[in-house]
């Protein structure tokens, strides 16, 4: 009788379980359909859809299978769950010239195509959600572009100014190192070294292309701004 029980309570704590953790959200979430722009609020009635396509989405793999997502989120949380809307340039930009605040949180359809969901599993470096917005602000006195500041973060973190002790691994393999003959190629890494020159293979080039694309300003349906 006692066993019977046991067995009926772990069967139904198992089914709610279940039923709240995977199906629910599995169901939601499986079949995100595109936001529709709504012609009352915004003035139009296109669909919404993200910039994502080819060397975007094969920078996103580059971005999967060198883990990066180990140590960056790409989820900007509901304010109930954390205070992410007001870090500094992480959600949008509080005043853009042209638009004010295009600061929002996450939504599912900011995953559509690619192979996963870049969620994250930790933060132990900054969330990169708006990274390729934030780049910009990063070299406003430099007379780097923003891919060749993505270029050396990538190549070497520790060498940017106050990132010394810097955790975001070196990925030298990114990077094909040639010998150094006459001129310095302008895609080349703006390292000194009298030998050879570094210059970004085209695995670098894609993941650089998917990190400039992350970003949260673009116009989405005022319905879900
Ligand atoms: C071991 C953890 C770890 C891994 C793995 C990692 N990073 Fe980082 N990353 C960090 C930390 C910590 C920082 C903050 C220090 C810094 O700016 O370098 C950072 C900073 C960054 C920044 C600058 C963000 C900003 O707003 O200043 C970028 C871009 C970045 N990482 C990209 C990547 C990419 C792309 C990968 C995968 C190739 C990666 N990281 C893998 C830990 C990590």
């Amino acid at each position: 009788m006692k066993v019977s029980t046991n067995i009926i309570i772990s069967t139904l704590v198992f089914l709610v379980v279940f039923t709240v953790m995977i199906a629910l959200p599995y169901k939601s979430m499986s079949a995100v359909a595109l936001p529709n722009f709504d012609e009352d609020q915004d003035e139009r009635s296109d669909v919404y859809n993200p910039l994502r396509s080819g060397r975007i989405t094969d920078g996103s793999l580059v971005y999967e299978s060198n883990g990066c997502a180990t140590c960056h989120t790409q989820v900007i949380r509901p304010t109930n769950a954390g205070a992410d809307m007001w870090r500094n340039n992480w959600a949008g930009m509080a005043n853009d010239e042209d638009r004010g605040d295009t600061r929002r949180e996450t939504h599912s359809f900011d995953y559509l195509g690619q192979a996963r969901a870049n969620i994250g599993l930790m933060r132990v470096g900054p969330d990169l959600s708006n990274i390729g917005l934030r780049v910009a602000t990063y070299i406003q006195d430099t007379d780097l572009t923003p891919e060749m500041y993505l270029y050396l973060q990538l190549y070497n973190a520790r060498a940017k100014v106050g990132a010394e002790q810097s955790n975001c691994p070196s990925n030298p393999y990114l990077f094909d190192k040639i010998k150094r003959y006459g001129a310095t190629p302008k895609d080349a890494l703006p390292i000194k070294d009298q030998e050879f020159i570094f210059v970004p293979n085209e695995k670098a080039q894609a993941l650089v292309s998917y990190l400039l694309s992350l970003k949260k300003d673009d116009v989405a349906p005022a319905a879900i701004q």
